[in-house]
């Protein structure tokens, strides 16, 4: 009796929620959905036993994690290229009709949230999981179940996923700030919102999510994005009623005029206009860059101009320990963040827009780009100006600066600088160089004055400090487990990581990139002359030199030795293989997870090889390399005939070059 009356409010409830999030026309009152939820929540209580996982009344949270859990992407979740006027418009539309006749596009609006992967096994929603780096993220689905517009049960029994944007409305932002928070943005809110380990926490921010994109159509008989976007709208989610199919550049470039005029009568923010090919087929044969795809860019809405202050000039030091100039700033809100901070990038910069402390300034503020003084308003001066003087010690160290003067920059020389060798080690630590999660500016700082941490060699010490780490405050036995894990990993880097992450001057990520593809590894560089290294196409004289005299300084060499000592791979992984391989241009799909490395090192060990890994199986496929768990893929890859290797086999196959 009771039973059936919770299966009746759950499906009432669902039904309502179906009608109000995603067909936005709701059939009950407010009042009545809140009477049905509270006889849910009743019943529930009193016959604990009968409560449904996939029960409406999770959305008011309750569950608590210790921990984010990472997750693998299989299909990496890439973002857009961007453009910013209307000629790279026309230039984005040119290059789509070099390839694909007469294409049909969908525009949709840039919703100013954070990504979301959604996965449903069997229809019911079994993890949320956030963009991270695009291969790993984090699990946050205690947090996503608490979203009324995310569907906790598809109408349909099936196994899919979708991505999307969490987001925070104006309305709700406002609220929140209102009750004491202090967010810059709703975007800002909405990730602060997801990143909490409590779920009532989340439960209580009024999180919403659009539903923008279906990984793996293969299945589901779908041919156009328009498609894709109707079906996943009849599974239940919410797609955002603004999405347009456009015929050509000029309805194209219509819709984004008509949104930059109308984008204030949203009540949620959106940063820019995405454009997408209609065709899946054409997108297939458009494809991907390493980063984006190339059947999809996002407009970005141009940068907002404020007033400001300048309270103060006041200058940094950064990890080569050049000293650069920032304008303190009276508090403003440019595009939805406030801005205390700009930078005024050198001496020459200052001088040459005038820019003194107590000056009113124009600032402006492009996406995710540092904030930039545009110009001084000379006008409201009033006399009490200071004009602007070039520090010539280091703020940190107080050593006496060299200017250099091709690049109008200021650096400390003194090698023991503190403040450069906090930088240099937060920079080994982020994304693009050793990739090693975890660790946020302060932590470094914090053990850079405790002592475990003086150079990059002492990063794969700090597991024999685990009890020490552990007393820290804020640090808990799985957050130091978890780093410590990260560091670990970070040893099978490939050596252009390497390269970028020891902070050799003017070795930006492409040139570690090249250096590592021609030396191979660390010992050829090192061992290489000023010619060899200057002869190689896009590298100069400048890099050479700096090269030769980064690995001349015995310090360098000494933490480098420590490095190889610790088992830090030097050697670049990615096509070392100039011969041909049984790899070679064989395409690989790996699915389920293996006991001797990540998916991610496995993948790196083929690619090494000469081998393709992509994510989904199709006939294409060479290749099944199925781990333990392996679900749907393997399925498949037994009914199209392909080949599959268990993990012992690839282990094998390997060992062989
Ligand atoms: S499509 C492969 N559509 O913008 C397709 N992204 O700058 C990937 N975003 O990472 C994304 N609204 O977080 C897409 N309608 C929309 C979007 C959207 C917001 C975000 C998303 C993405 C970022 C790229």
């Amino acid at each position: 009796m009771v039973e059936k009356r919770i299966d009746e409010l759950i499906k009432i409830i669902n039904k309502a929620n179906y009608e109000y999030y995603t067909l936005d026309n709701p059939s009950i009152t407010d009042q009545e959905y809140d009477r049905y939820m509270q006889e849910l929540q009743r019943l529930e209580e009193e016959n604990p036993s009968l409560k449904r996982e996939d029960s409406p009344t999770v959305r008011v949270g309750g569950e608590v994690i210790d921990s984010f859990k990472k997750v693998t992407h299989e299909i990496p979740m890439l973002s857009l290229g961007n453009v910013f006027n209307e000629s790279e418009i026309i230039q984005f539309d040119e290059r789509i009709k070099k390839v694909v006749k007469n294409p049909q596009y969908v525009c949709e609006l840039k919703i100013d949230g954070l990504s979301v992967s959604l996965l449903y096994k069997n229809g019911r929603l079994v993890r949320a999981a956030t963009r991270g780096d695009g291969i790993t993220g984090e699990d946050i689905t205690h947090n996503a179940r608490t979203i009324k517009s995310i569907p906790l049960t598809l109408k349909q029994n099936i196994d899919i996923e979708v991505r999307g944007e969490i987001y925070m409305s104006k309305d709700a932002f406002n609220k929140l700030n209102k009750n004491g928070e202090n967010f810059a943005n709703p975007r800002n809110a909405a990730a602060g919102s997801v990143r909490q380990l409590d779920s009532k926490v989340a439960a209580s921010r009024n999180l919403d999510c659009f539903i923008y994109h279906l990984p793996d159509p293969e299945d589901y008989n779908i041919y156009t994005h328009e498609d894709a976007l109707r079906f996943m709208k009849e599974l239940g989610f919410t797609t955002n009623p603004n999405n347009k199919k456009v015929n050509d550049l000029n309805e194209m470039l219509d819709y984004i005029n008509y949104w930059t005029e109308n984008r204030p009568n949203l009540p949620y923010e959106i940063d820019g206009i995405v454009i997408k090919v209609n065709d899946l087929n054409d997108q297939q044969k458009l494809g991907f860059t390493a980063r984006n795809p190339k059947w999809a860019t996002a407009y970005k809405f141009p940068a907002e101009e404020v007033l400001t202050k300048v309270k103060d000039i006041i200058f940094t030091v950064g990890r080569t320990g050049q000293v650069t100039p920032s304008a303190d700033l009276e508090p403003v809100r440019v595009m939805g963040s406030v801005i205390r901070r700009a930078t005024l990038h050198n001496e020459d910069y200052v001088v040459s827009k005038d820019i003194r402390v107590g000056d009113v300034v124009s600032i402006k503020k492009a996406g995710d780009v540092i904030p930039e003084v545009v110009k001084v308003i000379k006008e409201r001066r009033d006399g009490s100006e200071q004009k602007f003087q070039m520090t010539d010690v280091c703020p940190i160290c107080h050593e006496p600066l060299s200017r250099n003067e091709q690049e109008a920059a200021y650096y400390c020389l003194n090698p023991h600088c503190d403040a450069k060798w906090q930088e240099k080690l937060i920079h080994f630590t982020s994304r693009k160089a050793m990739n090693i999660i975890g660790f946020g500016d302060r932590i470094i700082e914090d053990f850079y004055n405790l002592g475990y941490l003086k150079d990059y060699a002492d990063f794969y010490d700090l597991k024999d400090h685990k009890t020490e780490l552990m007393e820290l405050e804020g640090f808990g036995g799985k957050s130091v487990d978890n780093l410590l894990e990260e560091i670990e990993k970070s040893k099978n880097n490939s050596l252009e990581r390497l390269l970028f992450g020891i902070s050799i001057r003017h070795i930006g990520e492409k040139t570690a990139d090249i250096l590592a593809r021609n030396f191979k590894n660390i010992d050829n560089l090192m061992n290489a002359s000023f010619e060899d290294i200057s002869v190689i196409k896009d590298i100069g004289g400048i890099i050479a030199k700096s090269v030769i005299d980064y690995f001349n300084d015995e310090h360098n060499v000494a933490v480098i030795n420590k490095l190889k000592k610790h088992q830090v791979n030097m050697t670049y992984l990615k096509e070392s293989f100039a011969q041909e391989t049984f790899f070679t241009n064989k395409i690989f799909v790996l699915t389920g997870s293996l006991n001797n490395f990540t998916r991610d090192e496995a993948k790196a060990k083929i690619e090494a090889l000469g081998g393709i890994c992509t994510s989904s199986v199709s006939k294409k496929t060479d290749i099944v390399i199925a781990g333990v768990e392996a679900g749907s893929k393997l399925k498949k890859a037994h009914d199209l005939g392909i080949t599959i290797w268990d993990e012992s086999t690839l282990i094998n196959e390997l060992s062989k070059y």
